[in-house]
């Protein structure tokens, strides 16, 4: 096939044939808005895919990238290094939860979540519990893409073309009951005891034989599922009860999506390995980091059987402009206060959201922090359709907005003002009542 403007590149996560047939495409963006081909202005309500955490082209990251561009374009971080990459470690080391100190950095992700589960396998061995080997997640959970991920990942579709996918890996129950927890403000009253469900796994296979649990503090790629209140402290008895590790998955939650550095902070829960990606650079340069507390990495180094301790690694992992951004990154997010600013909205955010109740389709609205889900009626026999055509009508009337079946996610960039909040809500009202 000849080069063809939209048919050479096959779209990731995206229905292709539809797209090419009346694209959206997008050509700049500053601030809270994208431009699109079109010349139009649309308000980014989901900041990109839950990366832009602190507005596009943030000057200072820009500046920053630009700079870094011109005096080290790259240097390997394998047996080499380069100051940036272990500055960013120290400056992660001081906001994260007390015991993780020590962060290994990868490119998304889903790169992220497969270096912390092989980080929690060798672990396991390194200290003498080789018998440790499996790996659980929870159902409705997204953690990426990799074998790794899907494998614990609990979507449906993610999972089911790809085989077989890794052995030895279970699922607790997810947390989701929208009719004991229906239109919630951040975490939900119902369901503490669905942590429990990990004790059903230690019976089944006993703890001698798993190495870790995996969990997004809020799930959000399946429809943003705040946990039930005391949910992720009850998970952290039940790891340290049996020895098992835990893991959160703080891809979309990490950087004041709710209002902290992390959702650990927020829920005061300390997992034994945090995953993160997105927000940590705004999204300007690919990056991903794997936090750990420091027993793993003392463990690791000290009880190494061959002179590398961790056989794993990228050749981007720390590259000199992710490692660039990130700290411009984090300097804007000090600097302008976006963390609290998270916090300060959430409750004019929630009450924004929420007076959709009662629009046409609309079964069910949560909240928590910066995020939003907003469940609809799906239509007889096509189920995904509604959403995704309010999506596309939301776009024609200038907010993007994102799609996870027949829901609609919002996760803004934090410098949201209060206008372009009641201007997201209100072109979805608008496009709830054509569909
Ligand atoms: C919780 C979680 N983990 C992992 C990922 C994967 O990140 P990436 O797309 O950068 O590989 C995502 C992406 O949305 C996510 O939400």
């Amino acid at each position: 096939m000849k080069p063809n403007h939209l048919e050479n590149f096959w779209m990731p996560f995206t229905n292709n044939k539809d797209f090419k047939a009346d694209p959206r495409i997008i050509t700049s963006a500053k601030g809270m808005y994208y431009t699109s081909a079109e010349g139009k202005q649309i308000l980014d309500g989901t900041a990109g895919l839950w990366c832009v955490n602190a507005g596009h082209c943030h000057p200072k990251i820009v500046e920053a990238v630009t700079k870094a561009v011109n005096t080290l374009d790259y240097a390997p971080n394998f047996h080499f290094g380069h100051n940036d990459a272990f500055e960013l470690s120290n400056r992660l080391a001081m906001q994260f939860p007390k015991n993780i100190n020590h962060f290994f950095y990868t490119n998304s992700g889903s790169e992220s979540v497969d270096t912390a589960l092989k980080i929690a396998l060798a672990y396991q061995r390194a200290r003498g519990k080789g018998t440790k080997t499996r790996l659980i997640g929870r159902e409705r959970g997204y953690h990426g893409v990799g074998f790794g991920g899907i494998s614990v990942g609990g979507m449906v579709k993610n999972r089911m073309y790809f085989g077989s996918l890794l052995n030895g890996v279970d699922h607790i129950r997810h947390t989701h009951d929208p009719v004991k927890n229906a239109y919630s403000r951040g975490e939900v009253e119902h369901g503490v005891e669905l942590a429990d469900d990990l004790e059903r796994l230690v019976s089944l296979h006993d703890a001698s034989c798993i190495a870790a649990v995996i969990v997004e503090p809020f799930a959000g790629s399946t429809g943003v599922l705040p946990p039930p209140k005391g949910y992720l402290k009850r998970l952290r008895t039940i790891c340290d009860k049996h020895d098992i590790l835990l893991i959160f998955d703080e891809v979309i939650t990490g950087f004041g999506r709710l209002g902290t550095m992390t959702a650990a902070e927020k829920f005061g829960v300390e997992p034994d390995i945090i995953t993160l990606a997105k927000g940590l650079t705004s999204a300007v340069v690919p990056m991903g980091a794997v936090g750990v507390k420091d027993e793993i990495y003392e463990t690791m180094v000290e009880n190494a059987d061959a002179p590398i301790e961790l056989f794993h690694g990228y050749t981007y992992s720390g590259h000199p402009l992710a490692c660039a951004a990130a700290l411009a990154t984090l300097d804007a997010y000090e600097e302008d206060e976006m963390f609290k600013r998270s916090a300060d909205l959430t409750q004019y955010f929630a009450d924004a959201a929420h007076a959709l109740k009662g629009t046409k389709h609309v079964t069910d609205i949560r909240t928590i922090g910066l995020a939003a889900g907003i469940d609809l009626e799906s239509r007889e026999g096509a189920v995904g359709a509604r959403a995704y055509n309010v999506m596309k009508s939301m776009w024609d009337k200038g907010v993007m907005v994102r799609v996870s079946g027949d829901s609609l996610a919002y996760s803004p960039p934090l410098i949201i003002s209060k206008a372009q909040i009641d201007q997201m809500f209100e072109v979805t009202a608008k496009a709830l009542k054509e569909n």
